[in-house]
């Protein structure tokens, strides 16, 4: 879709991310030579986590803001049909060459993950690391991403703690020991600094459009940096995210 007819936040995030993507390579390629997943900005192994099943041969999975494809990479590795999709070209040219180099076998599309072109029940399981999960709108990205799921399909998702949201001054300065928006209202969060858009929501909303979209939740999780964690990033320090949850993980099940 030309980006004029995209809603707006989802134009103004292409243009975000194909200027960033050059930056992303180098953890694109990291992330495609690990051996074991490992998950968010502090790497947390996939045995602590539990984002995939061990096995996913015959599975039809989506990836919903892919990205540079490294989880749609593990995703092959383990059995499954993958497609990803992306808003950004530049983010998947790098995909493309990865999973070229990897040997991996995915569909990769350019589009917008609030608006997958796939019919209803495609799939049995979805995910985002950080995609969909905080640059798309939830009212629309999550009934999408029912929509596309067979019943008794999963939908697992990280992104950033709400926590974490409150506490940012803005998306390139790291977060402080401050409340500094309000809880209640939380949705739309755009960043002076990088004109990007993301989103957030209370936690009672989190659970309320799951459920109203025929999801049950199986499991939440707020993850903390692993005590020898050193390194910081732009928007959150290890230290912060010793003392907070920065990131958040939702496991959901459609309903039969
Ligand atoms: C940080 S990457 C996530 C991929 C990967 N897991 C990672 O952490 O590098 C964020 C990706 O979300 C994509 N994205 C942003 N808005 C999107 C939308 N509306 N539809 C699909 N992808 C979107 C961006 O283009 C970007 O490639």
């Amino acid at each position: 879709m030309p980006s004029g007819e995209l809603p707006e936040h989802v134009a103004e995030n292409r243009r975000h991310w194909d200027e960033m993507a050059g930056e992303w390579v180098e953890r694109g390629i990291r992330c495609w030579n690990m051996s074991e997943p490992s998950w968010g900005e502090f790497e947390i192994p996939e045995s602590q986590v539990g984002m995939l099943p061990a096995d996913m041969s015959g599975v039809d999975a989506i990836e919903l803001g892919c990205g540079t494809a490294y989880v749609s990479g593990w995703m092959a590795r383990r059995g499954a049909r993958v497609v990803g999709i992306d808003n950004s070209e530049a983010q998947l040219a790098t995909a493309r060459r990865l999973a070229g180099e990897h040997g991996a076998d995915l569909t990769l599309l350019h589009g917008n993950a609030e608006a997958v072109p796939y019919p209803d029940a495609s799939f049995d399981f979805a995910i985002s690391e950080y995609g969909a999960a905080i640059w798309c709108d939830p009212y629309a990205w999550i009934p999408e991403a029912a929509r596309l799921l067979r019943p008794g399909g999963r939908l697992v998702f990280l992104g950033n703690h709400t926590l974490l949201q409150l506490c940012a001054p803005d998306a390139l300065a790291p977060a402080g020991d401050r409340l500094l928006r309000d809880y209640f209202g939380l949705h739309r969060l755009e960043w002076p600094d990088d004109g990007s858009v993301e989103f957030a929501l209370p936690y009672g909303e989190w659970f309320r459009l799951l459920r109203d979209t025929g999801f049950e939740i199986e499991d939440f999780l707020e993850l903390q940096a692993p005590a020898d964690a050193t390194r910081d990033f732009d928007y959150v320090t290890a230290a912060w995210s010793k003392r907070w949850p920065s990131e958040h993980v939702f496991k959901a099940v459609k309903r039969a």
